[in-house]
């Protein structure tokens, strides 16, 4: 694993869009895999500012969601696909059928599932899959179980994440309760791996995660056996791993 410590979330953000920029610079076409939450908001900033400044374009881009709420459509504002088109697709010259979200509206989960798996299968796997850390060591939405699920799946949402997400909701009974998601599988198929996670309130699961023993009960942990992954780091989220600063 190749660890970048940086001062704050704004550099932070810089790596991350530099690592993703790498990969769409070296190859005409190619494909992303994305993540939702707070911590890559800054990065997206950067990848539309680099955008519009014509330093990199989108015209050979093929992206790939890591998850998508079940029971609500990509009109909905905390659709996970709302999100994506409000941060990064709706600011940028993207074609939209190129982009890709788990179809939450489809009550058929092993419908839905195995059409996403699919789809990543046909584009020919993804070449750099960008994460989020969960503080209770999730990576998409797959949670801590008992072992690490292969391919996209339906999955009930831990009271924690529930209670994490309800931030976005009016209400917390608005939260939906399943999600569509990536599997541990799917994910460790992709190429390249970047990792981003920043705050005081994830030094202890980045511990943890990248520094205790692979488990399903810290499901990014798993990370640990891909050959190509970088976590990127701020101070406070890397604070109490002792080898990193
Ligand atoms: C989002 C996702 C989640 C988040 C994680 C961290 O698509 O898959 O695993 O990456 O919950 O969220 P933030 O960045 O809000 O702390």
């Amino acid at each position: 694993m190749n660890f970048h410590i940086e001062p704050d979330y704004d550099a932070l953000s810089r790596r991350g869009a530099d690592l993703i920029e790498g990969v769409m610079k070296a190859t005409d076409t190619y494909t992303l895999g994305l993540a939702t939450g707070s911590t890559p908001i800054g990065l997206y900033k950067c990848l539309v500012d680099d955008a519009q400044r014509k330093i990199i374009d989108f015209a050979g881009a093929t992206t790939f969601n890591l998850d998508e709420y079940r029971g609500i459509g990509g009109t909905h504002p905390q659709s996970y696909r709302y999100f994506m088109d409000e941060h990064l697709f709706g600011n940028i010259d993207i074609d939209k059928s190129a982009t890709h979200v788990p179809d939450g509206a489809d009550p058929d989960a092993a419908h839905a599932c195995d059409c996403y798996e699919r789809a990543i299968q046909e584009a020919g796997g993804i070449d750099i899959q960008l994460l989020g850390l969960g503080h209770n060591g999730h990576i998409g939405f797959n949670e801590p179980a008992d072992e690490f699920p292969k391919h996209t799946h339906c999955v009930d949402l831990t009271q924690s994440t529930i209670e994490a997400n309800s931030r976005l909701f009016d209400h917390i009974d608005q939260v939906p309760r399943q999600a569509y998601t990536m599997g541990i599988g799917t994910i460790m198929a992709a190429r390249r791996i970047v990792i981003v996670a920043n705050g005081s309130d994830k030094a202890e699961i980045v511990k943890r995660a990248f520094f205790g023993p692979v488990t399903p009960a810290v499901p990014a942990s798993i990370l640990q056996f891909h050959p190509c992954v970088d976590v990127i780091l701020d101070l406070e989220s890397a604070a109490l791993s002792k080898n990193l600063i």
